[in-house]
């Protein structure tokens, strides 16, 4: 999603703006633009498409300046066109602003302003925060935006450059994430913290209604009534190696290959000695005691990891375990009460649906779990627990060490409830433990075989549609797997439970239709065969993921996964299914980091 960079200090901007919108652009965007603070007037320069194309017209142009603002745009209101990209610029040409976020009141104040004489030249929501800083400004740049950010709707993080102040960016937030850095004579803000990476020493988040002043030597913040607020800043600990793809072709390949070290990493303090130590939440016992009923809430591929960490938590802890999508469950006023547990999930910590969920599952009185990936971020920072995944940073859009940390989370958080709700003996709980111990054995086997994938994408790049099925954790995966290749892939593909393809779906099998049958759990195994029988007798090309235990008498491709138990399937089951959508995006030449139209970080609903 749209992603932020401003710059004020003793050195160029120019180099700092465009390292940091490299470091934002996986984040998803369409077009790009700078401003930058050249005494007499601001200096904008945007483009169209990717990064390069706005490079290209930067090096034909004069930039020498200290102070400026970067952003790559992701377009909600308006084409991704030059006119639509940011920075946008007051018709006066007193401010220039970049905006993260969706004003929702925009046609009402910009009807009101067109009214008073101004014109409009974009399709844009964010014309109106410089045209309405202009129309409130009489000399003082926080009145102005105290008045001009009171009157908004939806969510917003800006950066404002006002043709008065040299030097200066202003910043207001609400909702969207700010980051403000403090360098050595110099300071910056951004979207995320890896986006400050070498420059800022010390960084602190803007909070809701909060304002920010940034100089080259100082920064304040004041709060809506322009009152001084005092912050703490944190060490600034982004690692640049994680800005890097370590001698990997793409990010998702590297991210892939991290799986085995990051899952150590997250249950290498937890599992001892057979015991699962969730520290993190020891003081949710008295509720997880009395639980009875669980929500496990999230978006996107966090989604399907919540329906992948069901089983376990039905299983383990003899408890009601509804998975829901956070943009669904925001608006339907679920029944929560001081008996409901609620877990959100977000690898970014900053999906605006999620968000909302947490924030609604808090008024209603619910303990709520986060399991999240970026800390600090929003969601991280609100809700009353948090289990860290410990991925690192995950730069391709499409999420894979993200999903199955998340994964890994779940089946902790299941054993440690089990063993707080006396549902599992200690001896079940020890051999749980020590299952998941074997899981990043499990994923090494599978990627030892990395070059078989590349063999079989070959017949899949021409499909349009292509169908996964399983039953229960096989359907959780499958549907992770349908997600990966359809996101990076562009083909359009399908999950089904295996058994529900009959109700319907099977209208579509013919000859020659690809289905991607997920048979690892053992105890349907036989019930998933009958499945595929019925799409094979119709004439369906079949690619199975099998265990090893689990035989066959079918003429098909197939990849075998090590043994494991079925409940933690869906971790080394997903794996070929990642380097299955990833060997089919190039062999269609797609980009994979970055697929069109998506976004790393959803904020905005
Ligand atoms: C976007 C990403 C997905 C991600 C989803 C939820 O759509 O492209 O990969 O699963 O958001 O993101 P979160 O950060 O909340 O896990």
């Amino acid at each position: 999603m749209c992603g932020i960079i401003g710059y004020t200090g003793k050195n160029q901007a120019m180099p700092v703006i465009v390292k940091g919108l490299e470091t934002l652009e996986y984040r998803g965007y369409d077009s790009a633009g700078i401003a930058l603070d050249k005494k007499e007037k601001f200096s904008v320069i945007k483009s169209e498409g990717k990064l390069e194309n706005l490079i290209r017209k930067i090096e034909s142009a004069d930039v020498s300046s200290t102070a400026g603002i970067g952003h790559t745009r992701w377009a909600t209101h308006g084409k991704p066109t030059e006119t639509n990209a940011h920075p946008h610029t007051s018709e006066n040409g007193m401010f220039c602003v970049v905006h993260n976020g969706i004003i929702e009141n925009a046609s009402v104040i910009k009807n009101e302003l067109v009214k008073k004489g101004y014109s409009f030249v974009s399709e844009t929501d964010t014309e109106v925060i410089p045209q309405l800083l202009s129309y409130h400004y009489d000399g003082n740049m926080l009145e102005a935006m105290r008045k001009t950010f009171m009157s908004f709707e939806g969510s917003f993080a800006v950066a404002v450059m006002c043709k008065d102040e040299s030097d200066v960016i202003y910043a207001a937030k609400k909702q969207s994430p700010l980051i403000v850095g403090r360098g050595n004579g110099e300071n910056l803000l951004a979207s995320d913290v890896s986006a400050l990476a070498d420059k800022a020493e010390t960084f602190a988040y803007l909070e809701d209604g909060e304002f920010a002043v940034v100089r080259k030597d100082s920064v304040e913040f004041y709060d809506m009534c322009l009152n001084h607020v005092t912050k703490n800043f944190e060490k600034n600990e982004t690692q640049h190696a994680e800005n890097t793809k370590g001698g990997f072709e793409h990010y998702m390949l590297k991210e892939i290959f991290e799986q085995p070290e990051k899952i150590r990493n997250l249950i290498k303090d937890k599992i001892k000695n057979g015991k699962i130590f969730l520290d993190e939440i020891a003081g949710l016992s008295l509720e997880i005691a009395k639980a009875e009923k669980l929500y496990i809430v999230a978006c996107g591929s966090a989604y399907h990891a919540a329906m992948a960490g069901k089983y376990a938590l039905e299983e383990f802890c003899r408890i009601p375990a509804e998975v829901d999508i956070a943009s669904e469950f925001r608006y339907r006023n679920p029944p929560i009460d001081e008996k409901t547990l609620v877990v959100v999930i977000s690898q970014s910590g900053e999906t605006a649906d999620t968000i909302a969920a947490m924030r609604l599952a808090n008024s209603k009185g619910a303990f709520v779990t986060g399991i999240v990936n970026v800390l600090p971020s929003t969601i991280a920072n609100e809700c009353d627990y948090v289990i860290a995944t410990k991925a690192g940073r995950e730069v391709a859009v499409a999420t894979t060490k993200g999903y199955t940390t998340q994964v890994v989370a779940l089946y902790m958080l299941a054993l440690h409830m089990a063993s707080v709700r006396k549902t599992l003996s200690d001896k079940e709980l020890e051999f749980y433990a020590e299952k998941i111990k074997e899981i990043p054995a499990q994923i090494e086997t599978v990627l030892a075989d990395c070059e078989k994938f590349e063999k079989f994408a070959g017949k899949y790049t021409d499909k349009n549609n292509i169908f996964f099925i399983g039953r229960n954790t096989d359907f959780a995966a499958a549907s992770e797997g349908a997600l990966k290749l359809k996101e990076i892939s562009y083909i359009n593909c399908t999950a089904l439970p295996a058994g529900e393809l009959k109700h319907g779906t099977i209208a579509l099998v013919e000859n020659g239709t690809p289905v991607i049958a997920l048979c690892c759990n053992e105890r349907l195994y036989k019930k998933t065969m009958s499945n595929i029988e019925e799409v094979v007798s119709r004439g369906a090309e079949i690619f199975l993921i099998r265990k090893e235990t689990i035989s066959h008498k079918l003429n098909c491709s197939e990849i075998v996964i090590p043994e494991c138990i079925d409940i933690f399937s869906p971790v080394s089951e997903v794996i070929p299914l990642q380097l299955f959508a990833y060997f089919v995006a190039k062999k269609k030449g797609c980009n994979i980091d970055m697929p069109k139209n998506l976004a790393k970080s959803v904020t905005v609903e």
